[in-house]
Formats: structure tokens, sequence, C-alpha cells
């Protein structure tokens, strides 16, 4: 674990410590940055009643430290949800390679009425987003189809190999198109039939980074 990712979640953990309560929920995100979030909460537990998690891995590590691992349908609200990105822009909107399998589920800090933490490194702040491909995760079914939409876009897909998220989905990262407009290509890539999300959050933008 990077000292500088320590750093980041210790900061998360003493801003929202003061916030949170034995009856409150956590949403908690995926990736080595939470993983490091995780490692500090196994000192406290009892922080909270309990949390929801965006991927099988992080709900594998949650467990281990005997913290209660919600499924989102079962509880009635995530005040705040904590994750880390790859790269975070000036208006904090944010780009995830999604080399986790988690995907889909992270849908769940899109929602607006929870706050949206994001840890983050310094090395990870850019001042425009898209130096990989964007992720976009579809229906298997659908893969051929999407794919020839994202082409008509001027984009070049390619399907990750080997790679099935935690829903049973695939992934085509797809590269050629620049993020001049982050919510409007997060938009329009999620309006073809099939696509389940992508990796731009630019609709749903971090309200806070800590920086380690
Ligand atoms: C998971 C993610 C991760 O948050 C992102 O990839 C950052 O990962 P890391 O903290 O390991 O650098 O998007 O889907």
């Amino acid at each position: 674990m990077s000292d500088a990712k320590i750093r980041a979640a210790q900061k998360a953990l003493d801003y929202i410590k003061p916030k949170i309560n034995s009856k409150s929920i956590l949403g908690i995100g995926t990736g080595s940055t939470v993983n490091c979030f995780i490692e500090l909460l196994k000192s406290c537990p009892a922080l909270v009643k309990g949390v929801v998690s965006s991927s099988d891995a992080s709900t594998r590590l949650l467990r281990d430290i005997g913290i209660d691992v919600f499924n989102l349908n079962d509880i009635d609200e995530v005040e705040f949800y904590i994750d880390g990105a790859d790269e975070i822009a000036d208006d904090l909107s944010l780009h995830k390679r999604w080399r986790w399998c988690t995907y889909a589920r992270e849908n769940y800090c899109k929602q607006p009425l929870r706050t949206f933490y994001v840890l983050q490194i310094k090395s990870k702040i850019v001042s425009k987003l898209g130096c990989f491909p964007i992720p976009v995760e579809v229906l298997s079914q659908a893969r051929s189809f999407v794919a020839r939409k994202l082409t008509t876009m001027g984009g070049t897909p390619k399907l990750r190999h080997d790679f099935i998220t935690d829903q049973g989905n695939e992934i085509l990262d797809l590269s050629g198109i620049t993020i001049d407009d982050p919510i409007s290509l997060e938009t329009k890539i999620n309006s073809i039939p099939g696509v389940i999300d992508n990796g731009i959050f630019g609709l749903r933008k971090a309200d806070k980074i800590f920086i380690g």
C-alpha cells in the first residue's frame, strides 16, 4: 500500500467520522486506495451499522474484518459513498479504468442524494480526462451491436479478453474518442441499447476529494 493512498484514506476517515454513527450505512467502492480505507476500518468496525459495496472483492475484505455488507435492496439510504478513480479533472469529473469487476454497481454512487467522496493521489489529477480508453460495460449479447455503434461515433472498441464483471457482463475498451465534454459523451454512450454504464463520471462528479 502506498503512503499517499493511506494518507488519502486517513483524511477521508477523519473527515467523515464526526458525520456518521452506529446507524449509518456507508457505500464503499473498489481498488487499492479503497482497500487502504477498508484497512483503517479494521480498528473501528463498530463505527457504522454496515456498508454496501461496489464489488465482490471489497465485500470479501469488509466481511473479513467483521463489517456487515448489505444488499442495496435491503436498505433505505446510503449517505456517503467512498471510492477511488483513475483520473480526476479540475471540475471533479472522473474517469475510471475499471480494472476491477465492479462497474454497474458503481451506479450506487451516481445517486444524487449521496455524498460522493473520492480518495486520490496527486498524479491522477489531470487537466483533461482521457489518457486511457473509456471502459464500456455491455450485455454480452449486445456486444457486437454496441461495438458497431461506438465505431460509428468515431471510436475503436476493443473487447477486454477473459474479463467478466461481477454482474456477468463484458467490457469494451473504447479508444479514438476524446473526452471534450464528459457529460455529453457519458450520456451518448449510455444511450446505446445494451450499454450498462461507462467509466466517465461527468453527470455524477465527486463532491469532495481527499488527496494523499
Ligand atoms: C474501481 C475503480 C478504482 O477506484 C480505480 O481504478 C482506482 O483504483 P486504485 O485505487 O487501485 O488506483 O475505478 O472500479
